[in-house]
């Protein structure tokens, strides 16, 4: 039986009532097929098949296994990301489709990464289990109150987190063939997942651009990795990640903030609140 929307308590219902017109959302929604059609045609992956498990290196240097171990963690808090970002989109099919897909693809991240631990003999399989309870006492909190500051947001942590594969792939340096497959597979993947929500900004920047702009400014003010403030020894985590020069604020400013500026078209100027001039 269908539920009665009037029985619904307004607080489970769409708490971010539309934005956008009709026009956007059949844009986003066709931008989100595309980002389908084209992810089953060219980038969809088997944490079982894809990835030459019987070439694991126990040898590889501790640090980089813990460094795996926190990416681990940061991609266990999925059902967080996920159950607090719907309610944000739930209204907007492209997007919230988007998330679900999106769900499918991070959900293999943290598989393939506890996978290389454990088969690697970094982690115990009752080790993994003991990191997977522990990330769940604490919870992930939506950074921003606003669907569009959101997409901002993902869109600057997911061209971060490409980054942050890349990079760590760079320090093991193939000498674990199973660990080098599966930071390329899991790269690529955050390489679609920046460049989709990249689209989906450049969209909303055609269709108010002041109303994305005023986000803009919010999130580019205030980014930070999950990483740094969810884990609870996440300081020590990032400091790690720092050491490795795997990923920091330079690594932030010229590989994500400068270049997604430049594809968007936008300028110091754009990012400067315009003054209110007092009527006369
Ligand atoms: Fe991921
Ligand atoms: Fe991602």
């Amino acid at each position: 039986m269908a539920p009665n929307p009037s029985a619904i308590p307004r607080s489970a219902m769409a708490s971010y009532p539309a934005t956008e017109s009709p026009e956007v959302r059949s844009r986003i929604y066709r931008a989100y097929r595309d980002y389908f059609d084209k992810a089953e045609r060219k980038r969809r992956w088997n944490v079982r098949e894809d990835i030459p498990w019987d070439q694991c290196n126990p040898g590889i240097d501790p640090a980089v296994a813990d460094v795996v171990q926190t990416f681990c963690m940061v991609e266990l808090y999925l059902p967080d990301y996920l159950s607090k970002q719907l309610p944000q989109v739930r209204d907007n099919r492209g997007r919230a489709w988007m998330l679900a897909n999106w769900g499918y693809e991070e959900s293999k991240h943290s598989l393939a990464l506890e996978d290389w631990l454990v088969r690697s003999g970094h982690r115990t399989e009752k080790q993994m289990e003991q990191v997977a309870d522990g990330v769940f006492e604490r919870e992930w909190q939506l950074r921003y109150n606003h669907p569009l500051a959101s997409v901002i947001y993902t869109m600057f942590q997911e061209l971060s987190t490409q980054l942050n594969y890349r990079n760590l792939r760079a320090v093991a340096g193939g000498r674990c063939p199973a660990l080098d497959k599966v930071l390329e597979l899991v790269m690529i993947d955050e390489a679609a997942h920046a460049q989709f929500f990249r689209q989906l900004v450049g969209i909303y920047l055609e269709a108010d651009r002041e109303a994305t702009l005023e986000q803009f400014r919010l999130v580019a003010g205030t980014f930070a990795m999950p990483a740094d403030h969810l884990l609870a020894d996440g300081h020590r985590r990032v400091a790690e990640v720092k050491a490795l020069k795997i990923f920091d604020e330079q690594v932030f400013y010229v590989e994500v903030f400068q270049p997604l500026m430049q594809r968007l078209g936008l300028t110091r100027a754009d990012l400067r609140r315009k003054k209110v001039v007092p009527a006369a």
